[in-house]
Parts: C-alpha cells; structure tokens; sequence
C-alpha cells in the first residue's frame, strides 16, 4: 500500500484554503492508502507567537481534521511533536542540505521580510528541513497540499536523493545495513481545483492565516452571520455576468471556484447555474452553500471539543503508530550515516 502524509501548523485558525487545499483532499485518501495527518506543532514556533496559544490551537486543529470526516480507525492522526524522530531526522538531514537551498524558498524569503530582521529565528530558514523530515521518515509516496508547498516538496525531493547518494546503497550495505535508499523519493499531489484559494479582499493574493484582516478569510469555524458578513463584504467587480478564468476578473474566478468545490457541481454546471447572475444573488447562493457545507462540521468540531479524552486517545494511538515507523528509518539513517549505536 502507499503511504500518505500531511499536515496542518496550529497557528491561528484553519481557513478554507486550509480546507479546500489540503484536508478536504485528504479524505478519499484514507480509504486508498496508508496515511498520517499531523499536527505541525514545531513548524508553528518559527514565527513569534503566543506560548500560551500553541498547545490550544493545536488540540483545536486536531478536532478539525476529525471533524472534517478524516477518521482515526483509517488514518493515523498525531502531533509533530509527539514523535520525537521528527526534530533527530532534521538534524541528521541538515548536514546534507545547503544553506543556498534554503536561502532560495519562496515562504522563507516573504516570511522573513514581513516578519522583520529581529523576529526571524534560524528556525524560519530551516523550517523547510524539518518538513522534509516529517515527509522522509515515513517513506511516503505522496503529500498532499496545496500549490504553495511545491517548492518545499521538490526541495524535499532534492533532499532524499542527495542524502541516498551520500550514505545509501553500497556505502549503508557496508555500515551492516540492507543496501539500497534510505528515502523514498516522495511526490506531491496537488488538487485540480482549490490549491490556491485566494483572499476574499485581493483576489491576487492567497489567502493566508498570517493576513492581517480576518475579513479577507473564511475561517471553518466561522458561525453563520460572519461567514454572510464577510462574503457581502468581499471585493467582487462591475463587468456584467459572472465567469471563470478572465484574468482581469482575479475575484469572480476564485469565487465561483470556491463555489464549485464546496457544492461538488462540474465547472459546466456552475457556467449554467451562474453566468447570467448578477452579484448580489450570487453572493447569497454562494452564502447559503457555504454554510450547508460548513454546518456539519463546526457541529461535529463541538462534539469532539467536548470530549477530550477521547482527543487525547486518538492523537496517543497515532502518535505510537507513527513512532514505529519513523523509528525504523531513523535508525538506519543514523546507521548509514556511521553512528556508534547504544
Ligand atoms: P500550512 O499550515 O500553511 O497550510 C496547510 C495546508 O493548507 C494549504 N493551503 C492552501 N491551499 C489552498 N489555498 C490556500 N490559500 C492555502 N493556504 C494554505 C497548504 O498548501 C498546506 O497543504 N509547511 C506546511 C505544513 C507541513 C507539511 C509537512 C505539509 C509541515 N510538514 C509535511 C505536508 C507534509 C504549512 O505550513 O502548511
């Protein structure tokens, strides 16, 4: 069977691009695959943030994942930080990895400007290390996410193929070990529709957790009124009808797409359904399929708030399934790479 894994950072709260992008493709995965889903604790501290906050929004995002259908009997679902390999694999990868491929990310060189000389942590610049651990140590064949990790899965990818040169093959068969790669050279899987979800308030910027208006974002927990408000509000045009694609019509396009996703209608059908339509029923059409779709999850995302032993239970049977299979790759990594074993 494949393997799958993915994850989500626990900071500030999952949006619909978090949705659409990520855990909503997640779903049909489970039944297909071998999958793990966690929760990117140590990913969330490369930035300033509120101690206090962290482990809260992180038992908050697991909730989210269960809530949105992803099932604990199929997929293993863990914190980032319960499996102690992730932060050892980091560090035995780092030696491997360039600093001028780090220097080179896209979200490294936006965060670190917006965040500020003083604020960015060394953290920041090897953030993308320790996903290739999160994704390397499980051996994974695909990681889905959307279009704004590719750079850090094809840095991953360059990552695995030059530590298996390295120390794999001939070099770990002399250590003691098996031979052969000591990484699976892992693939995105990015989705058709919904990889780039943009801002409600710039439809040519993503939309983002960091972004300073909330306005400009549908949160899944988002009750019924703000989620009206904020679409009555969002930036729309004044071109007549309604359509996908035009690129001077950045807004109309990502609407409709949101649209299309949550309803599960083909592209064809929404044309049909839309085109002659002006905003203002738009919008409520778009409202009232938002909350349909949003609904049954914020209630489920209650039930499960409100029994936290049985949260506790499912992230403590991930994180023991996933610690067996990340234990066995990191110790052949330590073994390739000549390490005095205990
Ligand atoms: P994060 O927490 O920023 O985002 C989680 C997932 O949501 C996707 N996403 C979007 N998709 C469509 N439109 C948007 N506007 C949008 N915004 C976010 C992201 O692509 C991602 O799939 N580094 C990762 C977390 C991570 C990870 C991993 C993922 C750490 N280790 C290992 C996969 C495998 C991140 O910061 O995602």
């Amino acid at each position: 069977k494949k393997r799958v894994v993915s994850g989500v950072q626990p900071t500030g709260l999952v949006h619909l691009g978090n949705y659409l992008g990520a855990i909503k493709n997640w779903l049909s995965l489970q039944d297909l695959y071998e999958t793990l889903f966690f929760i990117v604790d140590l990913h969330a501290i490369t930035l300033p943030y509120e101690a206090p906050q962290l482990s809260k929004a992180t038992r908050s995002t697991a909730a989210i994942y269960l809530a949105c259908g992803i099932d604990s009997s199929k997929a293993s679902i863990f914190v980032q930080s319960h499996v102690r390999a992730h932060v050892e694999l980091m560090w035995l990868l780092s030696s491997s990895t360039p600093i001028g491929w780090l220097n080179r990310m896209i979200q490294f060189k936006e965060k670190s400007r917006k965040a500020g000389d003083e604020n960015v942590g060394v953290a920041l610049l090897t953030y993308p290390v320790l996903m290739a651990s999160d994704i390397l140590l499980y051996q994974s064949d695909l990681v889905p996410v959307g279009e704004d990790q590719t750079q850090h899965l094809e840095l991953t990818r360059e990552i695995a193929e030059r530590v298996n040169n390295l120390y794999g093959g001939r070099k770990w068969k002399k250590m003691g070990g098996r031979g052969g790669s000591l990484f699976k050279v892992p693939e995105a899987l990015i989705p058709p529709a919904g990889a780039r979800v943009m801002s409600l308030t710039d439809g040519l910027s993503k939309m983002s957790k960091s972004a300073p208006s909330d306005q400009s974002r549908i949160n899944l927990l988002d009750p019924k009124d703000v989620i009206m408000n904020k679409i009555k509000r969002c930036k729309t045009d004044s071109l007549p009808g309604l359509e996908f694609d035009n690129p001077e019509r950045p807004e109309c396009n990502n609407l409709l797409s949101i649209y299309q996703i949550i309803t599960g209608k083909t592209k064809e059908e929404v044309v049909g359904e839309c085109q002659n339509m002006n905003w203002g029923s738009f919008k409520t059409t778009l409202t009232d399929a938002l909350i349909d779709h949003l609904q049954p999850i914020q209630i489920r995302y209650e039930e499960i708030m409100s029994d936290p032993g049985y949260l506790d239970d499912v992230l403590s049977e991930g994180a023991g399934k996933a610690a067996e299979i990340a234990d066995i790759t990191l110790n052949n990594v330590y073994q390739a790479m000549g390490f005095l074993r205990r």
